[in-house]
């Protein structure tokens, strides 16, 4: 029997010791969860994406009647271009933002991966919480052994 050890690096910053360029994303997500449409679990999720050319668009989960129609707000942000950080945020049912870092669900994890080979640009990840802003330097560290392309060859 052998054992694999699989470590990941996260770095956790607070709000001020983000640089300029992060604190404007980090905003973005953050103003987003007031677009977000969750009648259902009153959880209002916002994405932020810094694009390769710069530009920044952002995504909000959107709840459906029949749930497994909605959609996290980090997929409405994907499936665009080439990502180079994606900052995300939530908001509770008391309205407040969560004291720690917001992680992704499995579902986007994989959507996210598959945009990073897609363009063949690292994303890097920032997940606001109160206590502090875990950044990631690539998908690859939210998604250990993780299922890409190259698995079906
Ligand atoms: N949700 C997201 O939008 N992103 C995540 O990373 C976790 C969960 C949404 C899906 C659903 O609308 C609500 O949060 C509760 O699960």
């Amino acid at each position: 029997m052998k054992e694999l050890n699989i470590e990941i690096a996260v770095k956790i910053y607070d709000y001020e010791e983000l640089d300029a360029a992060d604190r404007e994303l980090m905003d973005a997500a953050r103003e987003a969860t007031n677009r977000s449409y969750a009648p259902y679990s009153h959880f209002s999720v916002g994405a932020a994406a810094r694009l390769a050319n710069g530009i920044v668009v952002t995504g909000t989960n959107q709840e459906n009647a029949a749930y497994p129609s909605g959609l996290c707000a980090e997929r409405t942000t994907l499936f665009y271009q080439a990502v180079t950080t994606l900052a995300i945020a939530a908001r509770n049912e008391h309205d407040e933002f969560l004291e720690s870092p917001i992680p992704p669900c499995g579902a986007c994890r994989q959507v996210m991966l598959e945009t990073e080979k897609r363009f063949k640009q690292p994303m890097r990840v920032l997940l606001y919480g109160k206590k502090g802003i875990y950044e990631l330097k690539n998908v690859g560290e939210l998604l250990p052994l993780s299922f890409d392309a190259s698995a079906m060859k």
